[in-house]
């Protein structure tokens, strides 16, 4: 199954992009993730995409359609995979169209803004692997580290509440448009999300099992 999680910064995508992934035993795939372990590993593309990921903009698409045309190129994206992130822009989606990618589903989880400023104050990521928790709704086992590889756990520099908030106005701008382009489609299955993460998933499932 090919699916595309859709849903503003902070969102959950991530977070249930988890669980789809552990549930149909498919990969996740996720572009932020991507382009910030190039940013780690001090990458020429890593490098240009700092300015405008610190500054809550977007990655130029030919920079981000590139990644995934190789990414999905890879023999465990065969039996299919989960997009986090990816999608963001109609031309993105448009390449990923040309590219023959046969999308099954697109879920979009849908969270108010103002609820999004203050969950992302709380997310607290893993320095060493990247791995994501809440101060309150998705608390590690022992304070700032993380339970997989004991890696120390900080706030992303995008996760300051202003840089929030550029964040949210692109997506508004240049993300949202999306729903649109896949409802058209018939692929997209909309998620209120709750705020139990639990109960979102569970929500996530079902329209996965539909
Ligand atoms: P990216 O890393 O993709 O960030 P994002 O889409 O802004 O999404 P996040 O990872 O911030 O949030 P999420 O929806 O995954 O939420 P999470 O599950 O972590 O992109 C970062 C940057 O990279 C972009 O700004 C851009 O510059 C660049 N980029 C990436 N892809 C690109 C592309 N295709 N084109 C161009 N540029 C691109 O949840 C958030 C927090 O809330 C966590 O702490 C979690 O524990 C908690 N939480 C989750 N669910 C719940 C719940 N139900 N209740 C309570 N808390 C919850």
């Amino acid at each position: 199954m090919n699916i595309i999680l859709l849903g503003a910064p902070g969102a959950g995508k991530g977070t249930q992009a988890e669980l789809i992934c552990t549930h149909l035993s498919i990969p996740t795939i996720s572009t932020g993730n991507i382009i910030r372990a190039a940013l780690k590993s001090g990458t020429e593309m890593g490098l240009k995409a700092k300015s405008f990921m610190d500054e809550g903009k977007l990655v130029p698409d030919e920079v981000v359609i590139g990644i995934i045309k190789e990414r999905l190129a890879e023999d465990d994206c065969a039996n299919g995979f989960v997009l986090d992130g990816f999608p963001r822009t109609i031309p993105q989606a448009e390449a990923l169209d040309a590219m023959g990618v046969v999308i099954d589903k697109v879920i979009d989880i849908e969270v108010p803004d103002e609820n999004i400023v203050a969950r992302m104050s709380g997310r607290r990521v893993c320095e060493k692997c990247g791995a994501s928790y809440h101060l309150v709704y998705k608390k590690p086992e022992n304070d700032g580290i993380c339970n997989l590889c004991a890696g120390t756990l900080v706030q992303r520099k995008d996760d300051h509440p202003d840089t929030v908030m550029a964040r949210l106005d692109v997506y508004h701008k240049e993300t949202e448009p999306l729903k649109d382009y896949y409802s058209k489609q018939g692929k997209l299955a909309i998620v209120e999300g709750q705020e139990e993460i639990a109960e979102t998933s569970a929500l996530v499932l079902k329209e996965i099992e539909a």
